[in-house]
């Protein structure tokens, strides 16, 4: 156990530790509990009878298993009140790991597809968020398109997402990954960077190399989400090097999707010794066992990270984050004056 004396005394480092949380997908955090209160409320019928039958069924031989599931999940989320809730469940449960900044995907797709409006749904997050920043969590919030539908389809979603501009600060790209590569959506990404959106893509969770070139050249992404499979190609890692961007990486994710069979041959410590700027995230915490220090403490035990190695992860979450830099710094000097003292 490098740099700690126990175990425990890892957790606790980590515990307290500010950092930020990039990629969460904010219908990934419905727990069981609050799919069944929600479902109750909004008289949806469940195809489980319990909350224990709901977790029994998060068993995933991959990502579409996963996705399969999340999709129903989120048919209980209809009312701006729903989004609020689920929105603010989430913060409260990042505000206890020292999340200080929080950066949101949401899938309007999977909801506006069932009726419910785009005004629902945005206005629920955003309201939390902005009661989540008057508790001094920032955040930004990104609009994910649905890369199994039609780019056509994500095209309308922008169109009915414009009215919300001010509210939204990126777009990414989530869903089926293999089959539905990049390229499929280069004109839409083309409008969203001329709207001045920020740009993130899923890619390299179980797409080739190819689709995280494609992020790169075709989509113009600012940040990579995953990215695990980049590393079997050493030009596109020079190049993710060279080119200075963040993996949002997702160790208890990988581990339940079969991205990595195990955590001790999980590829976050080579990804930093690559010089890549990985950072640690939960991804769909309600689904994957654990959130932002539950994913740090697998991965340290796993890995035997050092307490260095940990807090370049926790600093890369800052300067990899779509905050001002003068932000950054700010949060930089937090991490450093707390691993000063402990
Ligand atoms: N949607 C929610 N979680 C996802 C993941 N890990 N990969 C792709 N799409 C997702
Ligand atoms: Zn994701």
């Amino acid at each position: 156990m490098t740099g700690f004396a126990s175990r425990d005394e890892r957790a606790a480092f980590i515990a307290g530790l500010p950092k930020a949380e990039l990629h969460l997908h904010i219908e990934g955090s419905l727990e069981p509990e609050m799919m069944f209160a929600l479902a109750q409320r909004g008289n949806v019928k469940l195809a489980f009878d319990s909350v224990e039958a709901i977790r029994a069924a998060y068993e995933f031989a991959n990502l579409q298993d996963f996705l399969d599931i999340y999709y129903q999940g989120m048919a209980v989320l209809l009312t701006e009140q729903d989004f609020f809730d689920l929105t603010a469940a989430y913060l409260t449960r990042a505000a206890a790991d020292a999340v200080r900044h929080v950066e949101i995907f949401f899938d309007p797709q999977g909801h506006t597809a069932r009726g419910v409006p785009m005004a629902n749904v945005i206005g629920g997050i955003a309201r939390a968020l902005a009661e989540a920043e008057e508790r001094g969590v920032t955040s930004r919030l990104i609009l994910c398109f649905l890369r199994h539908l039609s780019e056509d389809d994500a095209q309308a979603t922008l169109d009915a997402a414009l009215p919300f501009l001010p509210l939204i600060h990126g777009v990414g790209l989530d869903s089926s990954e293999v089959g539905h590569p990049p390229e499929k959506f280069a004109r839409v990404f083309a409008r969203a960077r001329d709207l001045g959106l920020k740009i993130v893509a899923h890619a390299g969770e179980e797409g080739p190399p190819d689709y995280v070139w494609q992020a790169l050249d075709v989509l113009k992404v600012d940040r990579i989400d995953h990215g695990n499979r980049a590393l079997e190609d050493a030009a596109l890692v020079s190049r993710i090097v060279t080119d200075g961007l963040t993996l949002t990486v997702c160790p208890l994710s990988n581990l339940k999707l079969c991205v990595v069979d195990d955590l001790t041959r999980h590829p976050l410590r080579r990804m930093l010794q690559a010089g890549l700027k990985a950072t640690v995230n939960s991804d769909d915490p309600a689904y994957f066992g654990g959130y932002v220090n539950a994913n740090f403490l697998a991965v340290a035990d796993a890995l035997d990270l050092t307490r260095e190695e940990i807090v370049t992860l926790a600093r890369n979450s800052f300067t990899g984050s779509f905050l001002p830099l003068a932000q950054q710094a700010a949060h930089l000097a937090a991490i450093e004056a707390y691993a000063a003292g402990h």
